[in-house]
């Protein structure tokens, strides 16, 4: 791994308040998943020691927890050894985080879930201990009114509303207790709405009666930090985004698909921006799948799933072999709908080419050095309704929510399935340079404290399906974003050569 990973790398243990020693960097940039096992020491490490040094690398590389190979990873070329030094570009792909982290654990459900949460709460609180605004953290069950003031790192559990002033009553839990405060209406505190399951950290205000329940002076969530290390490409090269190819179905959009390869082969009037276009990500949708919804059938030209996927090979090889294609599922496709998502099954993609990697839903990996997080968005669904004005027709600004709570998927018990695994797959750790998403059938392009956010539009026309619950697709548009200098461009491939969809942003 070599030039912008190894900032990204010092970043990563910045915003983890450690710093990591030189031997310690070097054996972390000879490993195949150099952020699984920082995380790794990160975790062991804990509040012991500010430092990282090589011995503690090494005690965790010895007991062999972290994976040494991209197992998840299926297809593509190797890493170019001539590529991959540290005055050199970085390696075109490396898998960094798969999501998906095996079956669950515990014996049963509600041991699985409570390692869940607890995972979660234990990633998001590191990022939020030792803010400055965080004075007197202490853990829920040692605060004592006498204090006056205090902090304290909860996950929301509850939300409620006083009756006559509206102010919010939230009760939040750490590892040992929970707690009631309350937002007054209109503080600074009540600026942005609270989500269930979110952690965050609250600083509090006691009253003199002991019975009063604490007040939020401020509350700071994980976020992305006001300046990070961003990674760009150390050559001109770009990738295309795209998502919710729904295979299988009527509604397919055939012919602007049509028109996409055409761009993609260079023979529009666009050729000089698609012969510099050499990675194409896909966040998921792949196939419309079967019974995904009531009475689908009757909207399926492909009835078999098998058969749906084998269409997704024609398809996909219809775009220049000489591209990288990544991509991962969606609630559409045929794994385990519970998040994160495990990798399509091989018996489903033996038909896709070898250019095609397979990844989990979500997955984190980099692109000629720049982080890219993918995640197909099943959360719309949830944070939608439980974000006051949020809309599938700007998904934008409910991913400018998932980075500042640092989590994809936080509400539990409603429309997303989690998967209760030891590790919380949904935590967004690192911060991307990218994000995308899928699943609104919308297009997207914004930007968040240097991250590019980025809703990868369809391939799907309406269907009477979305007709129904009121979704208005945009669909045929792609983002091609050059990783050097971060510029996007807007595609809309609709009708005939495409269109610039929008300015360049
Ligand atoms: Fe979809
Ligand atoms: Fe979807």
């Amino acid at each position: 791994m070599a030039g912008n990973l190894r900032e990204h790398l010092v970043a990563y243990f910045e915003e983890h308040q450690k710093l990591v020693e030189a031997g310690a960097l070097e054996l972390l940039l000879d490993h195949s998943h150099p952020l699984v096992v920082s995380q790794e020491v990160i975790e062991r490490t804990g509040e012991v020691s500010p430092f990282v040094t090589r011995e503690m690398v090494e005690s965790v590389l010895a007991e062999g927890r972290a994976p040494r190979s991209g197992a998840q990873a299926r297809g593509g070329r190797p890493p170019d050894p001539r590529t991959a030094g540290p005055a050199g570009p970085a390696p075109p792909f490396q898998l960094l985080q798969s999501g998906y982290a095996g079956p669950p654990s515990g014996d049963t459900p509600l041991e699985a879930y409570t390692a869940l949460f607890h995972s979660r709460y234990r990633a998001l609180s590191r990022l939020i201990r030792g803010r400055p605004g965080l004075d007197n953290l202490r853990p829920i069950k040692e605060l004592r009114s006498s204090d006056g003031a205090a902090s304290v790192i909860g996950m929301v559990r509850g939300i409620r509303e006083t009756p006559q002033r509206h102010h919010l009553i939230l009760t939040v839990d750490d590892e040992g207790g929970s707690l009631e405060v309350l937002v007054p209406k209109d503080s600074p505190g009540a600026r942005l709405p609270f989500l269930p399951d979110e952690v965050v950290g609250l600083r509090l205000q006691f009253a003199k009666e002991p019975q009063r329940i604490p007040r939020v002076a401020s509350v700071e969530r994980p976020e992305i930090p006001p300046t990070r290390t961003v990674g760009r490409a150390r050559r001109p090269t770009r990738a295309i985004f795209l998502s919710d190819l729904h295979l299988g179905s009527r509604s397919f959009l055939s012919e602007s698909w049509g028109h996409l390869a055409e761009f993609l082969h260079g023979r529009g009037p666009q050729g000089d921006v698609a012969a510099s276009i050499d990675h194409v990500v896909i966040a998921g949708d792949l196939v419309d799948g079967i019974g995904i919804y009531p009475r689908q059938e009757k909207d399926l030209a492909i009835a078999d799933v098998v058969e749906q996927y084998a269409e997704l090979g024609r398809r996909l090889s219809d775009l220049p072999d000489r591209m990288n294609i990544v991509v991962i599922p969606g609630n559409h496709d045929a794994v385990c709908p519970a998040e994160p998502q495990p990798a399509l099954p091989g018996n489903l993609t033996s038909t896709l080419g070898p250019n095609v990697r397979v990844l989990s839903n979500p997955s984190t990996f980099a692109l000629e050095g720049v982080v890219i997080s993918a995640y197909h968005g099943r959360s719309f669904d949830d944070l939608i309704p439980a974000i006051p004005g949020a809309s599938y027709s700007r998904p934008t600004d409910v991913m400018k929510r998932m980075l500042q709570m640092r989590h994809l998927a936080p509400i539990y018990g409603d429309r997303t399935p989690l998967a209760p695994s030891a590790r919380d797959g949904l935590v967004l750790d690192p911060a991307p340079d990218i994000l995308v998403t899928g699943h609104a059938h919308t297009y997207g392009v914004d930007r968040y404290r240097g991250v590019l956010l980025l809703n990868a539009s369809t391939w799907q026309a309406e269907t009477e399906y979305q007709r129904m619950r009121n979704i208005v697709p945009v669909p045929a548009r792609a983002a091609v974003v050059d990783l050097a200098t971060f510029g996007v461009v807007s595609l809309d491939f609709s009708e005939g050569d495409p269109k610039l969809a929008g300015a360049a942003t």
